[in-house]
């Protein structure tokens, strides 16, 4: 039998995936299992938006479309982006793909040749460490440990910027899997830093940007140092703001000449996004915002909840996340222990011995670089979420 690529031998299925599935098998053998695992945000778009899809479908062409997305679309996210700061761009600069996954694998195929360097913090989203092992590019995390709130200092992204030299600097905020938001001032210091460092391109993976809590505003490098712009590619989609992550729209706003290689990745593959999904995009993008707000104001009071439960039990720490809809709290005060006979050495035993024992469902830390923690998304029905931070209490009241 013929070899498969190279590539696929450094393709792996992602991390966060087996334990929701590990999750769901328990559950189809009738355990009672809670979810804290896969990032979903649980909810689904206003009406205005199925409307939109039903118009659409009644007058579907049927014919291919636009590489680059229809104007309409490209227009929707222009207005979009322009809302929250990001001014100055036109259709040459932004391009569509099939979720903002889809848009990071473009961009890594656009940006980075085999062996070239890309660096970003950890913890990260596991995704990125395993587009850079397709691409066959070396990845650097950055480790941001809970002492320093998960976010990466300008002295470090100095350090690392010199050392490293890398083509690519990936950052990522509000931040998966931790929910850290980095604040005006610290967007700028960091800017600051990478303005002295041209050689490297920047993208800023901000999916979560209409996700913040506490009045805290979003912000941006190019908004921090104009000069940045023709080498900060923005990522967005509509997956977590909209409640709608299958139906696959992700964005990208750049430099022109990123766009336009995205556009011609899209040309051979998806050729384009689906004309009924393009237009549940444009209204979700346009028409009214109350369901993204009522979410977010509804996950700013479970994460509350969330961090109350947790600052109660001695020895985890937690720093306080303002964004996005995760907690990922540092739970190496349980390693060496041992619940009902199960030794707990590391996180993956933990999040195996908690779902085992009270079925609650989290993601090992490893899975994002840290394996002191654990990711928990709050964004389960509400009242489930009390006996899950219930039942996440009483496995640690009985470590011994
Ligand atoms: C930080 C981050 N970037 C990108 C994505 C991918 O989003 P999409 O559903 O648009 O592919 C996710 C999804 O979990 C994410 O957390």
């Amino acid at each position: 039998m013929p070899l498969l690529a190279r590539r696929i031998g450094r393709a792996k299925p992602s991390a966060i995936m087996a334990v929701a599935e590990k999750a769901k098998k328990l559950k189809a053998e009738g355990r009672d299992i809670i979810s804290f695992s896969i990032g979903v945000p649980n909810f689904l778009p206003g009406d205005h938006v199925y409307q939109a899809a039903r118009d659409a479908l009644a007058k579907d062409s049927g014919q291919y479309g636009s590489n680059r997305g229809t104007d309409a679309l490209l227009d929707a996210f222009l207005q979009h982006i322009e809302a929250l700061g990001l001014t100055g761009y036109t259709r040459a600069n932004v391009s569509t793909g099939i979720g903002a996954k889809h848009i990071l694998y473009n961009l890594a195929e656009s940006l980075l040749d085999e062996g070239d360097t890309i660096v970003y913090p950890s913890p990260y989203w596991t995704t990125y460490a395993d587009i850079a092992d397709i691409v066959n590019a070396k990845a650097v995390p950055l480790p941001c440990p809970a002492s320093q709130d998960y976010k990466l200092t300008p002295a470090q992204l100095d350090q690392a910027l010199a050392t490293h030299k890398p083509k690519v600097f990936l950052f990522n905020n509000p931040s998966n899997p931790t929910g850290m938001v980095y604040t005006r001032e610290e967007v700028a210091a960091l800017a600051d830093v990478l303005v002295k460092h041209p050689d490297t391109w920047i993208i800023t993976d901000d999916i979560y940007n209409r996700m913040l809590f506490d009045g805290l505003a979003y912000t941006n490098f190019v908004q921090a140092r104009p000069e940045l712009r023709d080498r900060t590619v923005f990522v967005d989609s509509l997956s977590k703001t909209y409640g709608m992550p299958g139906w696959r729209v992700g964005f990208m706003a750049g430099p022109e000449v990123v766009a336009k290689a995205l556009t011609t990745m899209n040309s051979n593959h998806i050729t384009n996004v689906p004309e009924v999904v393009t237009a549940a995009a444009i209204a979700a993008l346009t028409g009214p915002q109350d369901v993204p707000v009522a979410k977010n104001a509804e996950f700013q009071a479970k994460r509350d909840q969330v961090l109350a439960a947790l600052n109660a039990i001695p020895g985890v720490v937690c720093p306080r996340p303002q964004g996005a809809f995760y907690v990922f709290p540092d739970i190496s005060c349980a390693f060496g222990k041992s619940h009902n006979g199960v030794k707990i050495e590391n996180d993956v035993d933990f999040c195996n011995a908690l779902l085992d024992a009270k079925g609650v469902a989290c993601v090992p830390g490893s899975a994002f670089g840290e394996p002191r923690a654990l990711r928990i998304s709050y964004t389960c029905p509400t009242p489930q979420l009390a006996p899950g931070l219930q039942r996440f209490q009483e496995f640690f009241a009985e470590l011994k």
